[in-house]
């Protein structure tokens, strides 16, 4: 009764993750995805600590588990600023890559305890999903730690590339599946350490050749990674629920990879091999016709005034640094006034601007934008056209026709938002600093383009109280 009791309440909780997992996929509904994942988990917890099979010394383990993990988890996501929430999520993807090894372990030395059979003689099945958990477990760990150093500016973003690099990648590819075959047929503890020390070894290789602008599309494989690894861990703990849950994440983290690898003009497989393809082009790319470069053009907060005042469509381009300024609100305060004299204002995101998948669109919910002015890359890159302003704010690398035009530059071949087609380009930015990926942008210098110094906030505020005068 108990078990059947059970299974159901991890049956509802799996629904609930794929109910949160839907919601979340819209801002208009993520609110009510994060719910049910909370109300799914809740269950999920509640069901494992009334499962039979937990006495009184399982349940307090539990706890004190939740206790510790959920005290350093609250203090750590309240603290971490909004601009570091990928850095954030890599570093929590190594920790389940972690678990996953440990578990792993702990499967191969107390068999009994999984009811899996009993040390050095482990069920062959039982063997085959412990060595997978453990080596996509570890590729997860030391791939996230290296995703947190170059996200976290604690390792250069430059790819980081040598001769023979793939093939070393393929062949130790290779050798992993052969020892994993060895171990499944042997059950030999040496065997099992080498499986984790090569797959930590591949982990750390697959992502050092990955630059900047690919990052994106790292962190949201690594999610997918982390995912499979707890699938693994589910089905050698014999936890149905971990099983379908990780592999709703892996799942899920896989078709939000190849979404972002469209949305990049990259091949999933490139990423994927780990750099496979990349050309190793450099900001010195960009930086080569510097030298012949005409002055940029900056105005005032007041200019900027004038002539949006003046304007009848508007388009604004939010990037990053309107995340590190926190200047959503003030943005909406400045379109609604504009709004207000009659112009027609839209929101161009970008798939990759900010440092999240879906980062500009959280920021700007949070103001209030309405969904229907928030438009997507296809969507308005034709209508730059049309426009008489482009007010780029905080963004650098989605803009940057390099993209386009320059061979060997990292970002090439990525799709960019044509905002050079507007009459008038505003650049809010602090100063002439490139971008996540270190790329010149040529824009600054185009006889259409003014350049608006300052922090974002700041300068939207000015050119509010402009308006208001
Ligand atoms: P970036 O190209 O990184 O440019 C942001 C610009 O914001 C910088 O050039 C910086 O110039 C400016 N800035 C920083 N703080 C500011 C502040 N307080 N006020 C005003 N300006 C400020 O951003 P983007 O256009 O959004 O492109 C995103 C980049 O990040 C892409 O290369 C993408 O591949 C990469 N990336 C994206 C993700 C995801 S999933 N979205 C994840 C990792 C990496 P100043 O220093 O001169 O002010």
């Amino acid at each position: 009764m108990a078990t059947t009791l059970s299974t159901l309440a991890y049956l509802v909780a799996s629904v609930l993750f794929i109910l949160a997992l839907r919601g979340l996929s819209h801002p208009e509904t993520s609110r009510r995805g994060n719910v049910f994942g909370m109300i799914g988990m809740a269950i999920a917890i509640l069901a494992t600590l009334l499962h039979p099979g937990m006495g009184g010394g399982g349940i307090a383990l539990v706890i004190a588990g939740l206790v510790i993990g959920g005290s350093i988890g609250v203090f750590v996501a309240s603290r971490i600023q909004m601009t570091a929430l990928p850095q954030l999520v890599a570093a929590f993807h190594s920790l389940v890559g972690m678990a996953a090894v440990f578990v792993a372990a702990a499967a191969f030395y107390a068999p009994e305890s999984f009811g899996i059979g009993t040390y050095g003689h482990i069920h062959g099945g039982s063997l085959v999903e412990m060595s997978l958990g453990l080596a996509i477990g570890a590729v997860t760990f030391s791939g996230s730690v290296i995703a947190f150093a170059k996200l976290d500016g604690r390792m250069s973003g430059a790819p980081i590339l040598f001769q023979g690099q793939h093939w070393l990648n393929l062949g130790l590819g290779i050798l992993l599946l052969v020892l994993v075959i060895a171990f499944v047929a042997t059950g030999n503890a040496v065997l099992f350490w080498l499986i984790a020390l090569l797959a930590f070894a591949l982990g750390f290789l697959l992502i050092i050749p990955i630059g900047g602008a690919d990052m994106p599309v790292v962190v949201s494989m690594l999610n997918s990674y982390s995912g499979w690894a707890a699938a693994g861990i589910g089905f050698t703990v014999g936890n149905i629920l971990l099983v379908v849950t990780g592999a709703l994440v892996g799942a899920s983290g896989a078709i939000l990879s190849y979404i972002m690898c469209k949305g990049m003009n990259r091949s999933i497989i490139n990423v994927l091999l780990g750099g496979f393809g990349t050309t190793g082009g450099t900001a010195a790319a960009g930086d080569a016709a510097a030298g012949d470069r005409v002055p940029v053009k900056a105005g005032s907060p007041e200019d900027a005034a004038y002539i949006m005042k003046n304007a009848q469509k508007i388009i604004v381009v939010p990037g990053y640094g309107m995340a590190v300024a926190q200047a959503q609100q003030v943005l909406r305060e400045m379109a609604d006034l504009l709004k207000k004299e009659g112009a027609e204002v839209s929101y161009a995101i970008h798939p990759v601007a900010g440092r999240m998948p879906g980062h500009m669109n959280v920021l700007l919910a949070e103001a209030n934008v309405p969904y229907d002015e928030v438009k997507e890359l296809e969507e308005i890159n034709p209508e730059f056209a049309e426009a008489d302003v482009a007010y780029v704010i905080g963004a650098n690398d989605v803009t940057n026709p390099a993209a386009k035009t320059d061979k060997a530059s990292p970002i090439y071949g990525m799709p960019i938002l044509d905002v050079e087609r507007a009459k008038t380009v505003f650049f809010v930015k602090r100063g002439m600093a490139s971008g996540y990926a270190g790329v010149d942008n040529e824009l600054f210098f185009r006889p259409n383009t003014m350049m608006l110094f300052g922090d974002a906030k700041k300068v939207t505020q000015e050119i509010v109280q402009a308006l208001q005068r």
